[in-house]
């Protein structure tokens, strides 16, 4: 397989910053089908047989990286997974070093999470491979703003007008930036709620809408998207303490008990259970939150789909004749 840039996508997809809502439908209208896939007794389609994924983790992650894996294994598609522990990075080879010999052993695309933001672009212009961005430092995790938009599509319908509120570490969190990116792109209104201390300070720029309180936020919306608080990413002194903050902006049943209407609960993983959220609302009617790690998969594997040069015809797409 030929790395491609005339996909519908380009070459790669570092962020939904720069997709357009027709770009990024077609992503969520391939990965509607796609999800079928993940029923059948035998989970797999020869669709991208031939082709070879690197799957480039520099940080930790549980749901991304297995996801990625699985959605590229449905396809077909040989992978291969390489963690900064136990390579040659550890050594200080650099990322770029590290992608062209990978390249020399005629690889396809390259599934890319780094700590720094930027890295995953960095990279898409160094290499020939197409490169899927799994989340760079605090800019973007765009696979999550996809697969929380599929979610939401799904169980809200045509997102235009609906309300949705990213609550709690707004300031450290790329899945914060893809999903407001995603979400004002599909005609969605976006709120977020959070101490002032982690919400960026040019926030009201990106057309968003702030609630001081969480009482407001569930009072507004059809859904939260509730963020986990980024204690690896924090200097001391953004919040007073876990308690403090789950006290004041931690998703409740209480709380949630008091809403004017039926609100989705969402959250990305992995979850500090007691601090933005409690165990009960987690697990409760409200969650849709391991509906977000089903529709992962799919919205994984229609990306790669996609940015193999695939046309978006979905009926072939699940077929896995294409
Ligand atoms: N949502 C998310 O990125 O989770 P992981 O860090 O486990 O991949």
């Amino acid at each position: 397989m030929t790395p491609t840039a005339s996909s519908v996508l380009g070459k790669d997809l570092l962020g939904l910053e720069h997709l357009s809502a027709e770009q990024i439908n077609v992503i969520l209208d391939t990965a509607g089908p796609l999800k079928e896939i993940s029923e059948r007794a035998i989970k797999k389609v020869p669709t991208l047989r031939g082709a070879t994924v690197v799957n480039l983790f520099f940080e930790a992650s549980t749901r991304t990286r297995i996801s990625f894996e699985f959605a590229e294994k449905r396809l077909s598609a040989d992978t291969v997974n390489v963690a900064s522990s136990g390579s040659s990075i550890s050594k200080g080879e650099t990322l770029v070093d590290t992608a062209r010999n990978l390249e020399a052993m005629r690889i396809d695309m390259v599934v890319i999470r780094h700590h720094a933001s930027g890295a995953a672009k960095f990279l898409a212009e160094r290499i020939e491979s197409n490169v899927i961005n799994a989340g760079d430092g605090t800019h973007e995790h765009p696979t999550q703003g996809l697969l929380d938009l599929l979610t939401l599509r799904d169980k809200l319908g045509d997102l235009r007008g609906k309300r949705i509120c990213i609550c709690g570490d707004v300031l450290h969190s790329r899945v914060a930036r893809s999903n407001i990116w995603g979400l004002t792109k599909l005609g969605a209104e976006v709120a977020v709620c959070g101490p002032r201390s982690l919400l960026p300070n040019a926030i009201g720029e990106m057309g968003v809408q702030v609630f001081d309180r969480i009482e407001q936020a569930i009072e507004w919306a059809d859904a939260l998207n509730v963020l986990r608080l980024q204690l690896e990413r924090m200097q001391a002194g953004y919040i007073p303490s876990l308690r403090e903050y789950n006290r004041v902006f931690g998703v409740t049943s209480e709380r949630l008990d008091r809403a004017p209407r039926d609100i989705l609960i969402l959250h990305p993983g992995p979850m500090n259970r007691g601090v933005e959220i409690d165990s009960d609302v987690a697990d409760g009617p409200h969650s849709v939150i391991l509906d977000q790690v089903t529709n992962g998969v799919a919205v994984r594997m229609a990306v790669l789909y996609l940015l193999a040069g695939n046309k978006p015809t979905l009926a072939t797409a699940a077929r896995g004749d294409a």
